[in-house]
């Protein structure tokens, strides 16, 4: 039977604004992407996903929408969109647009009209309230309250940054309305959608405080499921396209109902993405993650990236190697040395675990998370709000030369990249990686055309080997294994036939510490 391509997919990332500037003004755009795609195409992904592209006052770098059906002009037009999705397609790569249905921009058309006219229909489509007060004190996930006061004294509810109303998912207009979004990008020739804030889409009408334990007002209530199972009825409808919710659920079962098999076909794993570099810790995530997956027979993803959270070289190169949003560490120190020799490590491990994989662009160059922006900087709506960002992590592709753009912007652009490049980053441009057998590019470049060759890495199977304390050991179908030593010694290998790949020189007959290595193992 063959495979859907969204089981095992390699699924890239592109964050529009930092791809790559095509016109010039210091900012990506789709005339940028379509004269790189060559790039994605020799990385050998099967998929891009692109962040928002729409029309967009861009208080949240596009996850404020104002249009879904268009395109904001500083990445370009329709035209060029449907363009390169022809191109994609024609490179053998398919295209997955980024959905945003918890909220819209306050310059949606919907929300203008609510606010033009007190007894405007559209405030129905929002969580507009009266009073003196503040319905209650939610938070936004950003940092300060959830509403904000309307000039006729009337609160509205924002679960983001104010510019960012919620949407009111009771209502069958907008619910019609996204239906119809999705039909739009479908017949466009999207293959796939990526959903934003998935679980976040109801709230409890009561709106009642946040209670320390007990049911979430606004957290994965039961109404979105059933949105999500007319979605998937729609697609349905087309041939071979993917629904991928974000959905950030700590409790692995909840998570796992988004995936029935009426309802999304994928989401994001971000336990494996905040999983400490720990042996026991990432064993335990990855049994967990197969088997809450299996129960509901949908593909695992593992993702340990994406332009909201600290880019994984400086994760793996602190001494707390976890994430979260509440303790984002930004300042504490860094080895990027060992950061980057564990990120090695961490692809080759999340690149052969049965499901489809995520690559964040720029994390095939290794790039680390640009903790000195200065903050006049900044553009991040979250660090003004909570003095975490995600600029960061969000900073401009370096492709070639030795010093800012990088070939970002082409040569004698009038604008600079709109987040500033490190220097530094003359050592890792695509164009110093390109041919260096021991850069990360060449490493992911290696991974992937091999995971594409491997027979065993297209079986849904993992099963453990025993290896030493601290490592991780485990075969892929007959033939295949992949050994990760997350221990502070050298370990030996497995009787095998041949090395397929490593992510840093053995030792001799060893693998050393925070290396992985992909075999061939005798039969
Ligand atoms: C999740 C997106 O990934 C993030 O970038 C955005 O700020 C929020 N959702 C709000 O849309």
């Amino acid at each position: 039977m063959a495979t859907h391509w969204w089981r095992d997919a390699v699924i890239y990332q592109i964050y529009p604004r930092s791809f790559a500037d095509g016109d010039g003004d210091g900012i990506g755009d789709l005339a940028g992407l379509r004269r790189r795609l060559g790039h994605l195409a020799d990385l050998g992904v099967d998929a891009i996903w692109m962040s928002p592209w729409y029309p967009s006052p861009m208080a949240d770098a596009g996850y404020d929408v104002a249009d879904f059906r268009d395109i904001d002009p500083v990445f370009g037009t329709m035209a060029e969109a449907r363009a390169l999705i022809r191109e994609a397609h024609a490179a053998g790569i398919r295209l997955i647009v980024d959905i945003v249905p918890n909220h819209v921009s306050a310059d949606h058309p919907w929300f203008a009209a609510a606010l033009a006219a007190p007894d405007a229909p559209e405030r129905d489509y929002f969580w507009f309230r009266p009073g003196d007060q503040a319905p209650n004190g939610w938070r936004s996930e950003f940092g300060g309250p959830a509403w904000t006061r309307t000039p006729n004294g009337d609160w509205y509810l924002h679960l983001f940054t104010p510019e960012q109303p919620d949407l009111n998912w009771d209502h069958p207009d907008v619910r019609a309305e996204f239906e119809s979004i999705l039909r739009f990008w479908f017949d466009a020739g999207a293959d796939g959608i990526r959903i934003d804030s998935a679980a976040l889409l109801f709230k409890d009408p009561a709106l009642p405080e946040v209670p320390e334990n007990g049911p979430h007002p606004y957290h994965d209530l039961a109404g979105v499921h059933e949105i999500y199972r007319s979605w998937r009825r729609l697609a349905d409808g087309y041939p071979d396209r993917a629904l991928i919710g974000e959905v950030w659920l700590p409790d692995a079962e909840r998570f796992a109902r988004y995936l029935r098999p009426d309802e999304l076909h994928a989401a994001f794993n971000f336990d494996f993405l905040g999983c400490a570099w720990d042996p026991a810790l990432l064993r335990a995530c990855i049994d967990r993650t197969l088997q809450v997956h299996a129960a509901v027979g949908a593909p695992a993803t593992w993702v340990l990236s994406n332009h909201d959270v600290t880019r994984q070289v400086t994760r793996y190169g602190r001494s707390d190697t976890t994430f979260s949003f509440a303790t984002k560490r930004e300042g504490t120190p860094v080895d990027l040395e060992l950061g980057t020799r564990r990120a090695r490590a961490a692809a080759l491990l999340s690149l052969s675990l049965p499901g489809a994989a995520y690559v964040y662009q720029g994390e095939e160059l290794g790039l680390w998370e640009h903790e000195s922006i200065p903050p006049a900087l900044r553009q991040d709506p979250m660090w003004a709000r909570s003095g975490h960002g995600r600029d960061g992590c969000r900073v401009p592709l370096p492709w070639s030369g030795d010093e800012p753009p990088f070939g970002f912007s082409p040569t004698g652009a009038a604008g600079s990249p709109w987040l500033p490049q490190p220097p530094e980053w003359k050592d890792l441009t695509v164009a110093a990686q390109s041919g260096d057998p021991s850069s990360m590019l060449e490493l992911y470049r290696t991974a992937i055309r091999l995971r594409r060759a491997e027979p065993g890495l297209h079986t849904p199977e993992l099963t453990w080997l025993p290896t030493a304390p601290g490592a991780l050991a485990y075969t892929r179908g007959p033939g295949f294994a992949c050994v990760v030593n997350l221990s502070a010694a050298p370990i030996a290998l497995p009787d095998h036939e041949t090395r397929l790949l490593a992510s840093s020189p053995l030792d001799g007959e060893l693998l050393p510490p925070d290396t992985a290595v992909w075999l061939r193992l005798r039969n």
